[in-house]
Order: C-alpha cells, then sequence, then structure tokens
C-alpha cells in the first residue's frame, strides 16, 4: 500500500472500517499480438483519491481498468492494489473491488433488486434478510427505490448507470473503478453521477478510478487527472492544470474546434 496515508474506508452498510487501498502501476505495457495498447504506464493514484482517467477513444482506457482487476494481465510491468499484484486471483479475494463497466452490464433477466441481490447470494455473504437490507440500502442512496421491481429494458440510460454504481455497492468495495460513468446521459444526468461518486468518496472513503471524457466531470470531482493517448500516459497532475492546458495535445483533446477546412475524420487511422 503507499505510503503515508492513514484513511480507511467505512461500509455504507456497517460500521466496519477497512483500509481504503492505494493502485499502483508501474511501466505496465499491454500487446494484443502485434498491436501495442499501453506502453510504459506508471501513476499511483493514494488510498481514498479520486482519480480521473481521461483520453481519446482507444486509447486503452478500458483495457488499462480490466488490469487493475485482473480480468487482463500484463505483457509486461506490475499492477499492484493494495501492494498486491492484480492479476494474481488471490488479490481479488482479499480486496473488494468494483468495477462499473462502460455499458451497465446488467443481467436483462432480473429485476433491479435481484441483480443488486446476486453478487451476495453467489458469495453467500449474507443471510436473505440481511441481503434485503444492504440492497434495499444501495438503492436508497442511489435514489432508486421505486425502481427495485423493474427489469434492465425497463430502465432509462441514466438509471442504469446508477444501478450498475448500486450493484457495485452491494459489495461494500475498497475500490471503485468506473468505466464512462456519464457517457450518454444529459449534462444534468452526468452532474448527478459526479456529485454520487463524490459521495461516496466523502463519506465511504471509497478508492476511485474513473474514467471519462466528462471534461466537468473531472474538472469538479477528481484529486487528480491522468491522460493517456496512444496507449502513453501524457500528463498526471490536479485538474486545475486542465482549465488552461499547456500541452497542443490536451488543449485539442479538451477544447476541440471544427475545421471544415482540414476535417480530422479524414485523418482517423482504420
Ligand atoms: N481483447 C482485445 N483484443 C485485441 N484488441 C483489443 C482487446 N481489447 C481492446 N483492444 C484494442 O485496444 C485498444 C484500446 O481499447 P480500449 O477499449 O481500452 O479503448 P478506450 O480508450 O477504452 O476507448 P473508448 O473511449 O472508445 O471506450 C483498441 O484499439 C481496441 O480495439
Ligand atoms: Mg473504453
Amino acid at each position: 500500500m503507499p505510503t503515508g496515508s492513514t484513511s480507511s474506508t467505512r461500509s455504507p452498510f456497517t460500521d466496519n472500517e477497512s483500509p481504503a487501498v492505494g493502485v499502483e502501476l508501474d511501466k505496465l505495457s499491454k500487446s494484443f499480438g502485434d498491436f501495442v495498447v499501453l506502453k510504459d504506464v506508471s501513476f499511483k493514484v493514494e488510498p481514498g483519491e479520486i482519480f480521473v482517467l481521461m483520453g481519446p477513444s482507444g486509447s486503452g482506457k478500458s483495457v488499462l481498468l480490466k488490469h487493475i482487476v485482473g480480468l487482463e494481465a500484463p505483457t509486461s510491468g506490475r499492477v499492484l492494489v493494495d501492494g498486491k499484484d492484480a492479476s494474481d486471483p488471490t488479490t481479488r479475494e482479499q480486496v473488494r473491488m468494483a468495477l462499473v463497466f462502460q455499458a451497465g452490464a446488467l443481467f436483462n433477466s432480473l429485476s433491479v433488486y435481484d441483480n443488486l441481490a446476486l453478487y451476495l447470494r453467489e458469495h453467500r455473504i449474507a443471510s436473505e434478510s440481511a441481503i434485503r437490507e444492504k440492497v434495499e440500502r444501495a438503492l436508497q442512496i442511489l435514489s432508486l427505490e421505486n425502481a427495485s421491481a423493474k427489469f434492465p429494458s425497463e430502465l432509462s440510460g441514466g438509471m442504469k448507470k446508477r444501478v450498475a454504481i448500486a450493484r457495485a455497492l452491494v459489495m461494500e468495495p475498497q475500490l471503485m473503478l468506473y468505466d464512462e460513468p456519464t457517457s450518454e446521459l444529459d449534462p444534468l444526468m452526468s452532474a448527478t453521477i459526479s456529485e454520487i461518486i463524490a459521495t461516496l468518496k466523502d463519506e465511504y472513503h471509497v478508492t476511485s478510478i474513473v474514467v471519462s471524457h466528462d471534461r466537468d466531470l473531472a474538472l469538479n470531482i477528481s484529486d487528480r487527472v491522468g491522460i493517456l493517448m496512444g496507449g502513453q500516459l501524457i500528463h498526471v497532475g490536479p485538474p486545475a492544470e486542465l482549465r488552461q492546458p499547456t500541452d497542443p495535445r490536451i488543449a485539442d483533446f479538451l477544447n476541440p474546434k471544427v475545421d471544415l477546412k482540414n476535417p480530422r475524420f479524414k485523418k482517423l487511422e482504420t
């Protein structure tokens, strides 16, 4: 675990406290065949921090998140969660971490309630009455009390995102990873989701890594922002530095100008 921290994670459901966890990427590189996706990416996320990772589509953000939860293994380099190797399956048993997937990944055949209860039932974590308590608490935190009996097909995009976060929350995570939590949402719902992420950090001291294109989210709730381009981390710093970026690549990414004389789509890689 990174040094110098005394913060702890408080469960939303009990009075239990467990140490908040740090994450460290040490020269992480990942290739699929000859295709290099991540090149020598190194950064540390401190326990209890909100770290927002931004970068263009295809720059490797989702692949990077999958390394932290152990769904991908590095080609070279290391990923440590709470000082333990993330690609070691025992790490996932020792550290409670939850990934809120880009597309929500809800089970369409299950109600919202059963989507939330699934993890607890499968892992036989609690009795059915204790599960009910945890699920109802998570639904309440995300203002989803009235959606409990609904199925995913009956939910709006914003509700699906909140259900995905609620489902992660019942795991009482020490580490929350969000992949594009505000994509496809209107600005108001995006701001709401940003507030939820910040609240979870403040009230439960969860360490949060948020992959997002959402500039407002990054500026408003992050402790630090990393920018990934072409598989390389080209910048890490506090959000204020992004208000007037000096690096032209970052300025162009955050404040793109539509240029009809020299259209970007003609320069896209195929
Ligand atoms: N399992 C895989 N096998 C081969 N290539 C993959 C695999 N997973 C991802 N890639 C490739 O890695 C690159 C990065 O993908 P990734 O999903 O991480 O991008 P991203 O930054 O999350 O993009 P977006 O913002 O569009 O979600 C893409 O070119 C993708 O095609
Ligand atoms: Mg992605």
